[in-house]
């Protein structure tokens, strides 16, 4: 386990040559250039502080909550408070919020900066049918000039909280990509997210780093790349390719909880990151055991860390019973 700053995080200048990059406007609160994904139904705490503790802040810089859907009111304090988490100061969790209304968004952001966030993402990119519907989320990505006016907007609440943007490469094609860069650096974003793939392109396999690229080359504001990394040294090889100074991992991280640092599990540290996140989830309002087991299941299916599944990945998978998978996680505790 890594220890984490409780009040003083690293700024994102101290990451590379210790010059603080030019035009950058806030300093960016992440400890290393490594970023978990914002993901709905999997970034909560109990997830995001099992992986923050298991790789170092110098590698795996912060992390996202999951979007924060704003239709009708702004974001309240208890919505605020279970998405941040009660150990909100101990590493840099952005929150992120998604909706359409301007007004509403630059109230979530305000609360949520004095809620103590230490930077508020907005969400450019989400392409599920509901988001469209209402002209949230990956609707926005066919007009730069609305990502621009609700980016500004929230900049106004914000005068010391940095703000960022997190778009797709575009809604059926990538040929706005550079609008929408130029739209996040007028809009007053102090570093834009890119997520390689287009809103068509949902979350097919790809390595479209191309567009990350552009992006860098297109914009003076920090970028964070995202999109097809898989493995450890894909970490190194997207910054290397792309310019981006980070790095966000959404699936990988979801396989391999350790995939900042690198570290190869064994299956006994595998089965207790599991067990650990059961017992989370069992622990929080309205859990439960079964709750817990389904949460790990979803997981399961994407899990490679410690090769714990060998090749019984359906059996796991088709465990019904959750006691019995809790046991079988238990007994995995001992490989190395
Ligand atoms: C289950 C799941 C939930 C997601 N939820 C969000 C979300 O709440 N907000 C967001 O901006 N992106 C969300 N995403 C997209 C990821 O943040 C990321 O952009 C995407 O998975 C691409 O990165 P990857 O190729 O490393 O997975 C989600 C992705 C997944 C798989």
């Amino acid at each position: 386990m890594y220890p984490r700053a409780v009040s003083a995080p690293l700024h994102s200048d101290s990451l590379d040559s210790g010059v603080p990059p030019p035009n950058e406007r806030l300093p960016l609160p992440f400890s290393g250039p490594y970023l978990l994904a914002p993901m709905q139904g999997i970034t909560e705490p109990a997830f995001r502080n099992l992986v923050l503790a298991r790789n170092p802040p110098d590698q795996l810089g912060g992390a996202f909550t999951e979007f924060v859907r704003i239709t009708n009111h702004p974001a309240s304090p208890r919505e605020l408070r279970r998405h941040l988490g009660a150990a909100r100061f101990a590493a840099p969790v952005g929150i992120q919020f998604m909706g359409s209304d301007a007004s509403l968004m630059a109230e979530s952001a305000r609360r949520a900066a004095e809620a103590g966030a230490p930077l508020v993402d907005l969400n450019f990119g989400c392409p599920a049918p509901g988001a469209l519907a209402t002209c949230a989320g990956a609707a926005l990505l066919k007009s730069p000039r609305s990502i621009e006016q609700m980016l500004a907007t929230c900049r106004a609440a914000l005068p010391d909280t940095p703000l960022s943007a997190k778009i797709r490469a575009g809604f059926d094609d990538d040929e706005l990509l550079c609008d929408l860069a130029l739209a996040a650096e007028t809009g007053g974003a102090d570093l834009l997210t890119v997520h390689c793939r287009t809103r068509a392109e949902s979350y097919r396999p790809t390595r479209a780093w191309d567009r990350i690229a552009r992006t860098v080359a297109a914009t003076s504001l920090p970028v964070c790349g995202n999109g097809g990394v898989e493995r450890h040294c894909d970490l190194a090889a997207m910054r290397a390719e792309t310019g981006c100074r980070y790095v966000m991992v959404g699936h990988g991280a979801l396989a391999d909880p350790w995939i900042f640092s690198g570290h190869r599990a064994s299956p006994g540290e595998a089965a207790r990151f599991l067990l650990d996140y059961a017992a989370a989830l069992t622990g929080q309002a309205g859990g439960g055991q079964t709750k817990a087991a389904a949460r790990v299941k979803q997981l399961l299916g994407h899990w490679t860390a410690g090769d714990l599944l060998g090749d019984e990945r359906r059996e796991w998978l088709c465990e019904k019973q959750p006691e019995a998978l809790l046991a079988r996680l238990e007994n995995c505790l001992g490989g190395t």
